[in-house]
């Protein structure tokens, strides 16, 4: 891919909220898993495990711890934005956005940058996700139930390791209109 391809790339890509009932290949499920492990990491360790689901009964089981979660006193007290609150109580509300697959990454706490490196692994499956075709959405609400002793046990997160960064995947039905809304960066050029 020549270098423009990927400027392209960056972008253009955007958080895709709605997906066709089309599966995801398991074959592109790979390519986004091999593009995930091409990451930096700290000490070259490489802490992660990718766990796929792809079962749309799992993913209904998952939905609904969270959103049990969501739903609680604390974490509505929490949800400072309005929108997010109203959309999480609204009847029906699916945190994977019926998207056809979930890549969870699950790190090594032993690891000396487990967090960071799991994070650039999913930069760069949203980059290579988006160069295919796919859409993506970060799924920072499952996140937050990581955890969860049903959500670890329904992910068969591996022994110790912890759940770190998590993103569906499909074939997007509407994509957002636009570039990435983003405020200029601050910058400071010092000597
Ligand atoms: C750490 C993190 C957590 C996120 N969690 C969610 C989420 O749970 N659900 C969701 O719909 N979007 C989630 N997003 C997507 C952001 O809302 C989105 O990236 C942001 O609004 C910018 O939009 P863009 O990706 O289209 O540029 C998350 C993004 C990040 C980086």
């Amino acid at each position: 891919m020549a270098v423009a391809d990927f400027f392209d790339v960056l972008k253009t890509r955007r958080t895709v909220r709605s997906y066709t009932n089309e599966g995801v290949s398991r074959q592109d499920i790979q390519d986004l898993i091999d593009s995930a492990v091409l990451a930096p990491t700290g000490m070259n360790a490489q802490p992660w495990a990718f766990t796929v689901v792809t079962s749309r009964e799992l993913m209904g089981k998952l939905n609904a711890i969270v959103v049990e979660m969501l739903k609680g006193p604390e974490m509505q007290q929490l949800m400072a934005s309005e929108g997010l609150r109203n959309a999480v109580n609204a009847p029906g509300f699916n945190i994977f956005y019926n998207a056809p697959a979930l890549i969870a990454i699950s790190g090594d706490p032993k690891a000396p940058s487990t967090a960071i490196d799991c994070q650039l692994a999913a930069e760069n499956i949203f980059l290579a996700a988006h160069a295919k075709g796919l859409g993506t959405c970060y799924m920072g609400l499952l996140l937050m139930a990581g955890e969860i002793p049903g959500v670890r046990d329904l992910l068969k997160l591996p022994e110790g390791y912890k759940l770190q960064a998590a993103a569906i995947v499909g074939h997007p039905g509407q994509r957002p209109e636009g570039p990435p809304q983003r405020n200029p960066a601050r910058i400071d050029w010092v000597a």
